[in-house]
């Protein structure tokens, strides 16, 4: 048996998806993961054009650890040992916080967001959540929006000196889960 929280996901959408003629397969995060996902937040949040010393100040919260691995539900698409994108759900009382959202550059808009993000609507459902809560990148507030999401809130902040707004979002995983089964007929 597992040590891994996240290896009861079921993944309740189609569980693979073609990506270059090769298969996607999800799969829960194993504590060795956490380098090369931490590594892979990086690379994404670098994707909205942030200066490097933004990236580094912000490096206690781009980072998934081995712990962290084991006590949330870290789920991952992969081919050939490649890491396409991830998603980190917490299940809290009384809502899922989806704390963690991350796609490869090369790979974003590849349709692997809104698959990571159907997983994770599958698995708060499937716990009985009827909101997952998130605090989005400005960036990729409009991703959100697009599938459902609306702006409860807002998080201030400040990097360097610099304040930020963080959109304070809410999904329903069950509403968002109808929409992707109605779009793919
Ligand atoms: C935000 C992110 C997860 C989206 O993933 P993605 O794989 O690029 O998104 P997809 O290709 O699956 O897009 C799915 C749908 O959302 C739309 N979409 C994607 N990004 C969008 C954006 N920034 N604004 C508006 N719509 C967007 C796509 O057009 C697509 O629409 P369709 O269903 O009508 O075809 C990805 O861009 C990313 O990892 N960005 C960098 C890291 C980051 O900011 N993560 C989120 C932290 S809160």
């Amino acid at each position: 048996m597992s040590d891994c929280a996240a290896c009861a996901v079921s993944v309740t959408v189609e569980n693979v998806t073609p990506w270059e003629g090769e298969i996607l397969v999800p799969r829960a995060a194993a504590p060795s993961d956490a380098q090369p996902l931490t590594a892979l937040i990086r690379r994404a949040k670098a994707h909205w054009g942030y200066p490097k010393e933004w990236l580094d100040a912000w490096h206690r919260e781009l980072v998934i650890s081995p712990d962290y691995i084991r006590q949330q539900r870290v789920v991952l698409l992969a081919a050939r040992g490649e890491i396409a994108g991830f998603f980190g759900l917490e299940l809290r009382s009384p809502l899922a916080h989806l704390e963690h959202l991350w796609v490869e550059p090369a790979e974003i808009r590849r349709g692997i967001g809104r698959k990571l993000l159907t997983m994770a609507c599958a698995d708060a459902k499937d716990k009985g959540y009827r909101t997952i809560e998130l605090v989005a990148d400005p960036n990729a507030e409009s991703f959100y929006l697009h599938h459902g999401a609306i702006r409860v809130g807002e998080v201030h902040t400040a990097v360097l000196g610099t304040a930020r707004v963080l959109p304070r979002m809410q999904l329903d995983p069950e509403q968002l889960l109808l929409r992707s089964r109605a779009k793919s007929g």
